[in-house]
């Protein structure tokens, strides 16, 4: 076999006139008798070849056996395209390689599906033949993107003097909310090992190492349900640091994505990023994860319900309830169908229902609940609702109003194009609440997870009103995404150990669990805190993916599984004995 002289997707004009030697796929054939072309692919592009009859009899004949993605050598001169054939829109564009010798040097059945970015082809057959479906041009692109945001995030950490340290994937569960993967131990007959949610435990151990700066692109495993932006098995780019106050990992991780972005994508994100308060986001925008790429914001109106004579908006008021309004600008001429498809959509988010009201030209109110209504005590309320415009009302709970329209609201932004789709915009949303009510399990579950410390100045309220405190917890949201989420932890055990009590899990439970950790607070653990990116989500977001399976190498399908290996699988009477397992499955 001839090596290659050059890779296919780098000869320019400079190289007119030399002998060189290409090796790759044959992406496309074109037979115009005399004269056959034939693009050469590899990882960097595509290259014109030649075989003309003229030149050379016998490699021109021998070009009739090529298929697509068949593998070759051919070595040949470099040539200018004539100037009606140049292709601007191929780096390679400009020349033409003239071939005096190939060889084959492996065959290719027909592919099930074309190598190109738009073949049509329904992901089970792409991730079955993940191998072809990664040759295509848009899929190595975001495997280069992977490549590049990994090393830059790297580059940028190991200049501010963190440690890549790498944490074990066999150990005990790690509580970061889904249910854990187990695996079982054979030498350990009847225990188990589970795959870590996160490294949570271990890099807080390494913070009482004394390590000072952890980081660690680690793999991560949570068996939950999955959606386009959740794999079984994804990728943080976690990390951890001593002696460290919120402000400072704030800044510190803010120059860390600006020079991802920069790096990675040539894209400048704009600083610093707005900050907002978890009250804020859900109140403003009714999401802890807003999309500030638009703004259709949430305006209370409470107060003017409680005083209208519209009973559902009364009682809403009056009971501990709140109602709130999106103003569709314009809107007013939106046909009654499409509203009251807005209302269904609304139901089958939790609501009970979406009221709304058009004001027409003249500044009337038209509605159905408009004879409920005080128009001078509307427009007092809302003054932004405008003639012309529609506005919507839900009224309910705080928790179910602000979730129905938060997602009305992303709805209503994809549906009347509101959304730039060209802009960046990050924000840190902070001051979560350290723990939230969970009305069917009846007991406190925690926000982000059980290691985030309390506000100083909410400590007071940790006995009696604990839903008041506020944790030292914070996310990264890029376009309405959580990209990255962390917080100062408990450095000390007893202020740990009362969390734990409030989360229900007492002394001997968080001994058996992660007693290790506790252990280790007590032996000198320095003030610490850290936070996890999602680098699959990054990718998707800088890469341009709508689905997170296109930026992983070798994803599970939305049911848990791998085309290409058949994972998982059942395995044998023989395995099961050693490892003392019975299976009891019902059918
Ligand atoms: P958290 O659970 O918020 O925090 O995860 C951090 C980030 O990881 C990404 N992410 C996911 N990406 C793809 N698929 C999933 N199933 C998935 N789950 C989470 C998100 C998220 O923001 N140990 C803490 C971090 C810390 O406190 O330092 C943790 O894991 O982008
Ligand atoms: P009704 O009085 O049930 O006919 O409802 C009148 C209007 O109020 C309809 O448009 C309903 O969709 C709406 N509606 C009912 N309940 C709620 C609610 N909890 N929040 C917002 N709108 C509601």
């Amino acid at each position: 076999m001839k090596l290659r002289t050059h890779k296919c997707g780098e000869l320019t004009k400079q190289q007119v006139g030399q002998s060189v030697v290409l090796n790759g796929w044959v992406q496309r054939r074109r037979d115009h008798g005399t004269v056959m072309f034939i693009d050469l692919r590899d990882r960097t592009g595509l290259t014109q070849v030649v075989f003309n009859s003229e030149r050379n009899l016998s490699v021109h004949k021998a070009a009739h056996t090529l298929r697509s993605e068949c593998v070759v050598s051919i070595s040949g001169q470099v040539m200018a395209r004539p100037d009606e054939s140049r292709n601007p829109n191929l780096p390679t564009g400009e020349i033409e390689v003239f071939v005096d010798d190939v060889e084959i040097l492996n065959e290719a059945k027909t592919p099930p599906f074309l190598i190109e970015d738009d073949a049509e082809v329904t992901e089970s057959i792409r991730l079955k033949y993940r191998y072809l479906d990664l040759r295509r041009p848009r899929m190595q692109k975001l495997l280069g993107m992977r490549h590049a945001i990994s090393q830059a995030a790297r580059g940028f950490l190991h200049s501010e003097g963190f440690l890549e340290v790498e944490t074990p994937v066999l150990t005990k569960s790690t509580p970061e909310g889904a249910r854990d993967y187990l695996v079982p131990s054979r030498v350990n007959a009847g225990q188990f090992f589970a795959l870590p949610q996160s490294p949570q435990l271990f890099k807080q151990v390494l913070m009482v190492s004394g390590v000072d700066r952890y980081y660690q692109i680690a793999r991560c495993f949570r068996d939950e349900d999955l959606r386009n932006d959740r794999q079984p098995e994804f990728t943080q780019i976690d990390l951890e640091l001593s002696f460290v106050d919120r402000q400072q990992v704030m800044e510190m991780m803010e120059r860390m994505i600006v020079t991802i972005f920069r790096d990675a994508g040539g894209v400048q994100l704009p600083t610093p990023f707005p900050r907002m308060t978890y009250a804020e986001a859900i109140g403003r925008y009714g999401s802890d994860k807003p999309d500030l790429r638009f703004d259709l914001p949430l305006h209370d109106v409470t107060a003017f319900a409680a005083a209208s004579e519209f009973k559902v908006f009364k009682d809403a008021a009056t009971k501990g309830g709140i109602v709130k309004a999106l103003i569709v600008k314009g809107g007013a001429a939106t046909p009654r169908s499409r509203i009251d498809a807005l209302g269904e959509t609304a139901k089958s988010f939790g609501a009970k229902g979406l009221a709304w009201l058009k004001i027409t030209p003249e500044g009337q109110l038209e509605s159905v609940i408009a004879k409920f209504l005080d128009p001078k005590a509307f427009a007092a309320a809302l003054p932004d609702a405008q003639p012309g415009d529609l506005v919507l009302f839900g009224a309910d709970k705080p928790a179910v109003v602000h979730d129905v329209l938060g997602r009305i609201r992303l709805l209503l932004g994809e549906e009347l194009n509101l959304i730039d789709k060209n802009a960046w915009k990050p924000l840190w949303v902070t001051e979560f609440p350290l723990l939230d009510y969970s009305p069917e399990e009846k007991r406190y579950v925690f926000m982000h997870n059980p290691f985030a410390a309390p506000m100083d100045e909410d400590l007071k309220f940790l006995d009696a009103e604990p839903l008041k405190v506020r944790a030292k917890a914070y996310d990264m949201v890029l376009n309405g995404s959580e990209i990255g989420g962390g917080s100062i932890r408990n450095h000390r055990s007893d202020i740990q150990l009362k969390i734990l009590d409030l989360l229900g899990i007492n002394k001997e439970q968080a001994q058996a669990k992660f007693g290790f950790l506790l252990e280790a607070l007590d032996y000198g653990a320095p003030p610490h805190g850290g936070i996890a990116f999602g680098l699959d989500r990054l990718i998707m977001l800088l890469g341009g993916a709508d689905s997170i399976r296109d930026v992983i190498a070798f994803p599970k399908t939305q049911r848990a599984q791998c085309p290409l290996t058949d994972a998982p699988s059942t395995v044998g009477a023989e395995q099961l004995k050693e490892l003392r397992i019975k299976l009891d499955l019902v059918e």
